[in-house]
This record gives C-alpha cells, structure tokens and sequence, in this order.
C-alpha cells in the first residue's frame, strides 16, 4: 500500500468521542516508550505525524489520523509504566480497554513489544484480555536495530514459546526497527489485504 496522505484529526479523551466508526482502523497499543508514535511516523514515512519522546508518557489521549481517506489509524497510551502516578495509569487503562472493547470499527490491534524484553506480564496479561475479549491483534517486535540478529532471534523465540503456553496458535508477528525502516511494507500490506475485505 502507497500512503498517499495521513492527515491528523485530533485527540480524544474516550472512544465515545472519536469520529464515526464508519471506515477500517488500526490502533497501536502497548507500554510507554516502546516506540508506537515513531512507528506510526515510520509507517507513515512522517517525521513529526505523531509526537514521540525519550521520556515515557508523551502520547496521553486518543490520537486519531486520517490515512488515504480511507481508513483511520491510532496513537495510543502507552500502558503500565511505573513512573506515572498510579491514578493516571488506571485512567490510562480505563481508557485504553474501553477503546479496544468498545470501538467497533477496529479492525486490528497492534500491540508493541520491545524485541530487547524477555516476556513481560503485564503485555502477556494484556494479550490474554484481549483474547478472552475475542480482539482481533497482532504482535510487533521493535527497535530491533539495538540488539544482534542472535538475540532477537533467541527473545523471539522465548515469547513464542511463552505465549504457545496459553495461546493454541500464534497470532501474525512483524519484527520491526523505525530507526531502519524494517517491517515497514509487510505491515502495510496487511493493513491493505483488511482493508480491501472489510464490509461497512
Ligand atoms: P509513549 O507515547 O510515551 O507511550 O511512547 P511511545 O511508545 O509512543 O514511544 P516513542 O515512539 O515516543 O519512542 C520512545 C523512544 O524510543 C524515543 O526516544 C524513540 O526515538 C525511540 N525509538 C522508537 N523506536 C525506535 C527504533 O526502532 N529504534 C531505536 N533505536 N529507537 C527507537
Ligand atoms: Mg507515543
């Protein structure tokens, strides 16, 4: 898929709030700081679509964009970081899963792991929610740029292995580095195979 245009639309506070669920979207969720925003801009071939930082915490609200006039593509709340106080990060979480619940248009969650990372608990926990919710999702390994082919190769297969304990098949893996432009056409053109058989 050709991105011809990823347009901002704006923040929101609650699912209920964003624009009419009458066209495909995709949201990217997952911890603060994996790289979510710079994989959207990635993704968008944008520098500065969606606000990214060193500092864990930066995307707070529901942002939407405008992808292609076609489709909807969203920036989440990274969940579960500890620095955050704890009433902001249940808010977080409220607002996240009332999304990914609720929101009736999304086609597909993709939910970020950072490839460093042996399997977390909170992503495991989140991943087995989102199951027992029936949540379309698939996995994307990041900022795979920082670690030897040796080593995501092992971290890869510990999740695997980790997830298999709970899970009968695997949901679809991309591996993934915004820094290289790695995963960039395999993403797109799942989001575009969605796109061409999905009914409104
Ligand atoms: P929150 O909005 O706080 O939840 O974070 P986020 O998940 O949107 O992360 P963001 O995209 O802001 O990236 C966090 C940090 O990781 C930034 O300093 C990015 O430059 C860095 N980063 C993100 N992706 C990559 C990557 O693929 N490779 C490298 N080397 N760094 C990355
Ligand atoms: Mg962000």
């Amino acid at each position: 898929m050709e991105i011809k245009s990823a347009e901002f639309m704006a923040s929101y506070t609650t699912y209920k709030d964003c624009p009419e669920p009458v066209i495909p979207e995709y949201a990217f969720v997952g911890r603060s700081n994996v790289g979510k925003s710079s994989l959207i801009n990635m993704l968008m071939d944008r520098k500065k679509l969606a606000k990214t930082s060193q500092t864990p915490g930066k995307t707070q609200l529901i942002n939407s964009f405008f992808i292609n006039k076609k489709w909807y593509l969203v920036d989440l709340p990274g969940y579960g970081y500890a620095k955050v106080a704890k009433s902001t990060r249940k808010d977080f979480n409220k607002l996240i899963k009332d999304y990914v619940e609720f929101r009736k248009n999304l086609m597909c969650l993709f939910v970020l792991l950072d490839s460093r990372h042996k399997p977390q608990q909170n992503d495991l926990l989140f991943m087995r929610w989102l199951g027992e919710k029936g949540i379309p999702f698939c996995m994307i390994f990041t900022k795979t740029d920082k670690i030897s082919s040796s080593e995501l190769n092992k971290n890869l297969n510990n999740y695997k292995k980790e997830m298999l304990k709970n899970w009968e098949a695997l949901p679809e893996i991309f591996v993934t580095s915004s820094e290289h432009k790695i995963g960039r056409s395999e993403i797109l053109s799942f989001i575009g195979k969605i796109n061409e058989s999905a009914v409104f």
